[in-house]
């Protein structure tokens, strides 16, 4: 049993505790106790689409391999050969029958099988049991409409489950189209000096800060000023945020389809969606097409944005650093020229040189150098907004809720994460869950039509 973690944070009067960011022992725990229990995002479908194919990715600091089976199926294993523990595949991506390792010529199979040893009979005496020394396999993956994820844990609930609530809103982009989406322009990769928290919780929460942090950019690309003239359009619309299962999202309600921005791209998207919008209408109904896109984060460390249209993980690199990998996600039916048109948006806004993105960047990396001091990690931090305030499927919107600037999806998010920390088992985690959503208020909803 791993030391509880209570008192680093109190989700229920929204303190958090600083040390959390930067403790290498408390990190350690993290790749232990959350990276090696909850369900991790391996790869879409579009990265994968031939009997063959791979991609490495990392679950925590774990390199894993994602392989697209003879059988058409998806499985990933621990990318560490058996012998001496160098990587069996140093490629990024790429199509394979086997994977041989480079220091000694162990080979691999598709599945993760030792399948060759080399001077087999020489060196081994032909003793060595290869069915017993195949590379570490992800127990379990499942595939929610073309995103596979994957955990080591036997005893975490059906993805689905672990989803719960959250499915509402991922629908909401993953199944606005009939063909799905594809992800296109490969991966960018780039790192940044901060806690992987940072992130991962700003995605699930945080449009309070985009205001004061992202200003001067959204003057900058916003060919008309009055769009952002006062404080900003955002203060004067209605959003709702949510958070359930330590995942979170938040959105501002639209008539624009939850697409981009028109001027974040050349506007080819925005004319394609308003042409298209039966479909989306069809698929994840008017309201939620309308209400739900925003910024969203699956607990732990994949998260999303309806607008512009990027999805990322943000790899932990130890308490102080992240390695994020963000891919631009499309229609697959859409024009040659409207996924162009998406990914000039990324590329402008959230790509490693993207405005928006060098913005948070920038925050988290400050954030981090001041919590080299002792003092500083010795603080209190401040996540009340919205406490006390929170209310249940208001608006047909299922779980969790409060308005766009609030801190909900935060506190649900350090509570998942305490619970995990503290060694809780996953039936003990559901009981306690349990016990919450019965203690928490439901407000009808007609009461809360806005
Ligand atoms: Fe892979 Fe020796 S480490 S064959
Ligand atoms: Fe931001």
């Amino acid at each position: 049993m791993a030391t509880p973690v209570s008192g680093l944070v109190d989700p229920d009067r929204g303190y958090v505790n600083p040390a959390i960011y930067a403790d290498q022992a408390i990190y350690e725990q993290e790749l232990e106790l959350v990276f090696g229990r909850s369900w991790l995002f391996l790869a879409h479908g579009s990265q994968l689409p031939n009997r063959g194919d791979f991609v490495q990715t990392y679950m925590g600091e774990d390199p894993v391999l994602v392989v697209r089976q003879r059988d058409g199926s998806v499985k990933a294993f621990l990318n560490q050969c058996r012998h001496r523990g160098m990587r069996i595949c140093r490629s990024d991506e790429g199509t394979s029958k086997t994977f041989t390792c480079t220091y000694h010529g162990w080979a691999y199979d598709l599945e993760g099988n030792l399948i060759n040893v080399p001077l087999e009979d020489r060196a081994y005496r032909n003793e060595i049991d290869k069915s017993k020394w195949g590379a570490l396999k992800v127990p379990r993956v499942a595939e929610y409409k073309g995103f596979y994820f994957g955990t080591w844990s036997e005893e975490a609930p059906e993805f689905e489950e672990y989803l719960g609530d959250m499915a509402y809103y991922f629908d909401a982009v993953v199944g606005r189209w009939d063909n799905g989406l594809e992800f296109v322009g490969g991966t960018s990769k780039w790192v940044i000096d901060c806690n992987w928290k940072f992130a991962s919780e700003q995605f699930a929460s945080d449009i309070y800060h985009a205001q004061s942090s992202h200003a001067s950019a959204l003057m900058a690309l916003v060919d008309n000023p009055a769009y952002w003239a006062g404080i900003s359009y955002q203060s004067q619309t209605p959003g709702r945020q949510f958070g359930g299962n330590g995942h979170g999202a938040g959105s501002f309600w639209s008539e624009a389809l939850g697409g981009p921005d028109p001027t974040y791209g050349t506007g080819d998207y925005a004319a394609w969606v308003a042409a298209n919008k039966d479909e989306v209408f069809r698929n994840v109904g008017e309201d939620r097409a309308l209400r739900v896109a925003g910024h969203n984060t699956i607990f732990p460390n994949f998260s999303w944005l309806g607008s512009p249209a990027t999805m990322r993980v943000w790899h932990p690199r130890g308490p102080g650093q992240i390695e994020v990998w963000a891919w631009t996600y499309v229609p697959k039916d859409a024009p040659e020229e409207v996924k162009a048109d998406i990914r000039l948006g990324t590329q402008r806004t959230f790509s490693p040189a993207g405005s928006f993105e060098t913005d948070d960047g920038e925050n988290w990396t400050e954030i981090q150098q001041v919590l080299r001091g002792w003092k500083a990690r010795h603080n209190t931090f401040n996540a009340q907004m919205g406490l006390g305030h929170e209310e249940r499927d208001v608006h047909g919107q299922p779980g969790e809720t409060n308005d766009a600037f609030s801190e909900t999806a935060a506190r649900g998010f350090y509570r998942r994460w305490a619970d995990l920390m503290s060694g809780l088992s996953w039936s003990e985690i559901a009981e306690l869950d349990a016990e919450r959503q019965a203690t928490a208020t439901a407000v009808p909803q007609e009461v809360r039509e806005v």
